[in-house]
């Protein structure tokens, strides 16, 4: 399946020289969004996975119907301020930016096997932090699974310790 078809590249957006990876129209088309949750909910199926972690806001698009397609649990990773209870907070750096993200200190049992994911793989800073956060709460992190990856920015290399998955590459 070429899902390359259905993402639109949108040149400089949020400024220049971004080539952004607009996944809106892929999610528009039922059948196509299905196929793509179906073919990273399958990567996930071989590693016996406890529960599945994104960071919002895309990493929920493609976090919780994965959740949803394997029967495991979903545990949102937020950016700073809106998670209401006691939170682990992780820096990281993005390919345009800088924040900081959260997660339930409790949203993660010591031993379980974690599934990370997200839409998209940039420079990588915000899936180490994501990583950093699940580690240190005791999760094991058995696999990644992107929906895109971007493949100029050597965001890889940062998780060579993991087993990673991306449908599409740029
Ligand atoms: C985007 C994207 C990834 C991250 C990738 O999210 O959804 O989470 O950037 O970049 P990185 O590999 O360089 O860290 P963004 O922070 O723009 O938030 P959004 O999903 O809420 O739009």
């Amino acid at each position: 399946m070429d899902f390359k078809q259905y993402i639109t590249v949108v040149e400089d957006f949020p400024k220049e020289g971004i080539r952004f990876k607009d996944i809106t129209t892929l999610m528009e088309n039922g059948e196509i969004y299905k196929k793509a949750i179906d073919d990273m909910a399958n990567f996930a199926k071989e590693k016996d996975v406890d529960v599945i972690v994104g960071p919002e806001a895309r990493g929920f698009v493609v976090g919780c119907p994965i959740s949803y397609a394997l029967g495991i649990g979903f545990v949102p990773v937020r950016k700073a301020g809106k998670l209401p209870r006691e939170v682990l907070e992780v820096d990281y750096g993005l390919e345009y930016g800088k924040d900081s993200l959260n997660i339930h200190k409790d949203a993660i049992k010591p031993g379980q096997n974690v599934l990370i994911t997200d839409d998209l793989l940039a420079t990588g800073g915000t899936i180490e932090a994501t990583i950093k956060m699940v580690e240190t709460l005791g999760g094991k992190v058995v696999g990644i699974a992107f929906m895109i990856e971007l493949g100029y920015l050597d965001g890889r290399d940062k998780l060579k310790n993991y087993d990673v998955f991306s449908l599409v590459t740029y």
